[in-house]
């Protein structure tokens, strides 16, 4: 077994978590304030939402009171704290422009990173960028992204990710692929969220269409026994995020596929998601999994190694971090 105390003092790294998901209810109220914007619910039931699209609507109302790059940049320098309070070294943060309907992607880009840059400054996590298409996008908006993403190479973006509520959006995939190609040949890494609102037909689409590095979520790859097999002969690393999927999925960590997924042998990183809506942190998350797989600190300790393993930054950086 391993203590709560072993494992905040282990160093870990987080590579699924939207910065849209780390606005704490104060922070979501002064905001609103400055915009002059009511708030669509009393404070103390904010995160109160009925499903995974209704979420995503409501981060399109947080994302809008934010009309500054210097806004955007407060909040991502927040995040790098509460990593940092995690014991969290680096950071790979999910950003979809579509919830930030007040700024430019050059602006909310521009601003992240720099909020980030006097983070790191500062000592707080070292936190890159993974800018996110919408499943509902078109074709067209995706590539346009992806190209954006590919000629401009913005500070700390060192991935394409795909985010959404797949259960609405349908099968979408073969509609994705021209901006992932676009992304890999620029060198950037590739994630998708799938196998969370879709089953395994949504994981392989993303593995065969996508040509995805890594998978966020993925964990409903545990229907389909030949699929798990897949992964865990081509190492797919799945970025699972426990406490997320309980909410709106599974009872309890001992009925989410993480522990068959794991004894399969799939590669699992340990991650927040949404922190403040979840009310929860990567500690704690380390600490449910560890708990429930009977994990000893060595165990605990190559989940980071895994995420190490699977981040995209360069090799100097992931050396650093080992
Ligand atoms: N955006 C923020 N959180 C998400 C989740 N859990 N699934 C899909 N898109 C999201
Ligand atoms: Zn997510």
């Amino acid at each position: 077994a391993v203590s709560d105390e072993m494992i905040a003092l282990l160093p870990k790294v987080e590579l699924h978590v939207h910065l849209e998901g780390t606005l704490e209810p104060t922070r979501i109220a002064q905001l609103a304030d400055l915009a002059g914007k009511e708030l669509p619910r009393p404070l103390d039931r904010i995160f109160e939402t009925t499903d995974l699209s209704d979420f995503l609507a409501f981060l399109d109302w947080t994302g809008r009171l934010v009309t500054s790059p210097d806004l955007a940049g407060e909040l991502a320098y927040d995040f790098a704290a509460r990593a940092a309070r995690d014991n969290t070294m680096y950071a790979e943060v999910i950003i979809n422009p579509t919830h930030w309907g007040a700024l430019s992607l050059d602006d909310l880009l521009a601003g992240v990173a720099a909020g980030f840059d006097r983070a790191q400054a500062d000592g707080l996590a070292d936190c890159r960028i993974l800018p996110s298409i919408l499943r509902q996008q078109s074709e067209a908006e995706a590539v346009d992204l992806a190209n954006h993403l590919a000629e401009h190479q913005p500070h700390r973006v060192v991935g394409l990710s795909i985010d959404g509520d797949e259960a609405v959006a349908g099968r979408t995939a073969p509609r994705f692929a021209a901006a992932y190609r676009i992304a890999k040949d620029a060198g950037l890494g590739l994630t998708a969220h799938a196998g969370e609102s879709s089953g395994a037909d949504g994981v392989r689409d993303a593995l065969d269409l996508l040509g995805v590095d890594r998978l966020d979520h993925g964990i409903r790859a545990v229907e389909d026994p030949e699929l798990v097999a897949r992964l865990v002969d081509e190492g797919q690393p799945l970025n699972v995020c426990v406490t997320s999927n309980c909410r709106r999925m599974y009872p309890d960590v001992h009925h989410h596929p993480i522990l068959e997924l794991l004894a399969a042998g799939v590669n699992c990183t340990i991650n927040t998601d949404d922190p403040a809506p979840m009310q929860c942190d990567l500690n704690g998350e380390f600490a449910l999994v560890a708990d429930a797989a009977g994990w000893d600190l060595t165990d605990t300790a190559a989940a980071t190694a895994t995420a190490i393993d699977a981040a995209f930054c360069d090799h100097a950086t992931k050396a650093d971090l080992r």
